[in-house]
């Protein structure tokens, strides 16, 4: 499996990804699916240097992919990033989003982010345990924030912190 920034011609698959969770999940609170279009518009808003875009491609088929986001628009949240991993219906549960999700946590420190969000549904335990494995920290929860397929959601919120980086900030005084 090979992880690699993701170009417009994955968009298609990207779409197809993110929609079949719209559809059947929680995973995310997105009740409209989206168009290739808006997909597209999401991805100008990723680069190659700080909030990547990444797509896992087995066999030539793109299988996966996640990013790092920021966590708002707002200036203040550019030490900080948010990671999103969306696996294959047919390919999740053998380890590709874990993959995906190291890969980015690592990138993220590479990056100089102090600190990278993970925010599951609480009923996503797949999602808990892969944050837990690689290092997340449990901070709380935000409860009844959502609603969709007829379950209020409570949003758990896990954080990986980058020492070296917090250090570097408050000394430099900048991201
Ligand atoms: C969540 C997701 C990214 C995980 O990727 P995946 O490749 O399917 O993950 P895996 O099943 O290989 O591994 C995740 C871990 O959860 C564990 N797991 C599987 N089912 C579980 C369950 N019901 N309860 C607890 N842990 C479970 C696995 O054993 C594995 O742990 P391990 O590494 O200790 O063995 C993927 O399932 C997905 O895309 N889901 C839909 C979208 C989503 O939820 N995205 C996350 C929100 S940003």
């Amino acid at each position: 499996m090979r992880i690699r920034p993701l170009t417009e011609a994955d968009l298609p698959a990207v779409t197809g990804i993110y929609n079949h969770a719209v559809r059947h999940t929680v995973a995310t609170l997105d009740t409209e699916e989206k168009t290739v279009e808006a997909m597209a518009d999401w991805l100008a808003h990723h680069d190659e240097r700080r909030y990547v875009a990444v797509g896992a491609e087995r066999g030539g088929r793109l299988v996966a992919y996640g990013c790092l986001s920021p966590f708002a628009s707002r200036g203040g949240y550019r030490v900080s990033a948010e990671v999103s991993v969306y696996v294959a219906p047919d390919s999740q549960g053998a380890g590709v989003g874990p993959a995906v999700c190291a890969w980015l946590t690592d990138y993220a420190g590479e990056a100089g982010f102090t600190t990278v969000l993970g925010l599951a549904t609480s009923t996503n335990k797949v999602s808990i345990r892969m944050l837990e494995r690689l290092g997340y920290e449990r901070g709380g929860a935000i409860a009844r924030i959502g609603y969709k397929h007829g379950e209020l959601i409570d949003l758990e919120v896990y954080q990986r912190f980058y020492d070296d980086n917090i250090e570097r900030c408050l000394q430099e005084g900048r991201p």
